[in-house]
């Protein structure tokens, strides 16, 4: 019996959903545990793109799919997905999902909130996603949250609203120039995404639970990536949950010991979208041939990705925060036809090598990557199904990163669709 948990190495867009979708397969279960629709996971079936921000990837394989406690949910966003999904044909109901009762609601003032504050911000912004993910976090520890449970209670959502709106119309009036948000009409939209979601509302720890009890599989499948992390990432560009492999227990409702291995999503490259220092990005010609070739746009908000080379640092931090049983190595196609590569070994700061992940920006924004550089190869590798057919450098790029992070690669990824992939080792068997 296995439980998997899948995250982010890096700074989220890793090919998440390409590879829960994949290994679903193995699973009963899939879980998301933290963030909201900030997310955005592509998965491609039979030449048809998918795109999921709540709903975990798990939904094309027919399996049970769960949001966490962990969660900040859009009731509006969710509705949306859920007949997207119907209209594509795609069975999705009380059985096939499942929402937590304590996951935490975003509110029409949060969006409000998190767009204002990055107006406001003006150079100095984060990025966000504009989603509310931030302010609803902000609420959930600071005990203003609404959560399923309330919304579904017509009353203590009235009173509840009816308590925060004031202060939050006041805040958004009198300090970020904004329109003030009227009670009743959010109550209106809210009692009917209350009525529409209801039926899929529950404990999903002890769904979880006794699933795993009578020998059913899980994933878990993170969103965002470990350098997002609220606690380990870039702070402060992060997003506000925490990202890595651990909080799978506390967003999910289970123990520590279910879990029987961690998938470390790794871009053969990197990405990051927003805000924030990025010690090996390609400001060059080479950054502007992955970003076309990898299509790297965000999911979310189809913001241009920024791109650089491969960086071991982040990649070996990862590894030792989520405790990564295996990787998988995902757009190794999009190397193609770079006539060599480099891959980030280690920082230089002040005349010093960083082994570590620095935790200061003024730190980090001074730190220059030292590259090690290795041949690449011209061969589109996109139908390759096994690693001994690979080119030689290709190879020889992906036993380098096995040795520089001292982990195992799982799975190798050569393309969107589901069966672009080779399977090395599959952590269900
Ligand atoms: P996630 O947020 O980690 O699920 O990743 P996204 O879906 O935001 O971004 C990954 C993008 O890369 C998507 O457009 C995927 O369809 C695509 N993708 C995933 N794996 C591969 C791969 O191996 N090769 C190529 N070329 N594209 C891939
Ligand atoms: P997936 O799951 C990439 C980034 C935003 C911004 C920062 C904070 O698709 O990998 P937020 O809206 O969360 O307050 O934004 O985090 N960010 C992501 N970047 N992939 C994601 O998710 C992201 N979710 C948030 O761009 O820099
Ligand atoms: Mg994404």
């Amino acid at each position: 019996m296995a439980n998997i948990v899948i995250v982010g190495t890096q700074w989220g867009d890793e090919g998440k959903g390409k590879v829960v979708d994949l290994l679903a397969e193995f699973a009963d279960l899939v879980v998301r545990f933290q963030g909201g629709n900030n997310a955005g996971h592509t998965m491609v079936v039979e030449g048809k793109q998918f795109i999921s921000h709540l709903i975990p990837s798990g939904i094309l394989q027919n399996k049970i799919c769960l949001l966490g406690n962990g969660m900040v949910v859009d009731p509006a966003v969710l509705i949306e997905e859920i007949d997207y999904l119907k209209s594509n044909g795609i069975e999705v109901g009380p059985d096939n999902l499942k929402i937590s009762e304590r996951a935490h609601i975003i509110m029409p003032y949060h969006k409000e909130i998190d767009h204002a504050r990055e107006r406001l911000k003006g150079d100095k912004k984060i990025g966000t996603t504009g989603r509310g993910i931030g302010p609803s976090y902000e609420d959930k520890a600071t005990r203003r949250g609404i959560r399923f449970v309330e919304l579904l209670d017509p009353e203590v959502f009235r009173e509840k609203l009816n308590s925060i709106l004031e202060e939050k119309n006041f805040y958004l009036e009198e300090y970020l120039s904004s329109n003030p948000l009227d009670l009743e009409d959010i109550i209106n939209q809210y009692n009917e995404y209350a009525k529409r979601l209801s039926p899929h509302v529950t404990n999903i720890s002890v769904v979880i639970n006794n699933a795993i009890k009578s020998g059913r599989q899980v994933l878990f499948e993170g969103a965002q990536g470990t350098h997002l992390d609220i606690d380990h990432g870039t702070y402060p560009y992060v997003t506000s949950s925490n990202t890595i492999a651990g909080n799978a227990c506390g967003g999910a409702g289970i123990g520590p010991k279910e879990i029987t291995g961690v998938i470390g999503i790794v871009k053969a490259y990197t990405t990051r979208v927003g805000e924030g220092p990025f010690p090996a990005e390609l400001s060059d010609k080479t950054g502007n041939t992955i970003q076309k070739k990898g299509a790297e746009f965000g999911a979310t908000t189809g913001r241009k990705r920024r791109c650089g080379w491969l960086d071991t640092v982040i990649l070996r931090n990862a590894v030792r925060l989520n405790g990564l049983t295996g990787i998988a190595i995902t757009k190794l196609d999009v190397l193609g036809g770079l006539e060599s590569l480099k891959i980030c070994t280690g920082y230089e700061y002040k005349g010093k090598i960083l082994q570590d992940f620095p935790a200061g920006l003024n730190i980090l924004s001074k730190c220059k990557p030292i590259y090690e550089t290795v041949p690449g190869w011209s061969e589109n590798i996109s139908d390759i199904r096994a690693i001994e057919d690979l080119p030689q450098n290709a190879r020889n790029y992906l036993n380098r990163i096995e040795e520089l992070i001292e982990t195992p690669i799982h799975l190798i990824s050569l393309g969107p669709a589901r069966d672009e992939t080779i399977m090395v080792t599959n952590p269900f068997e």
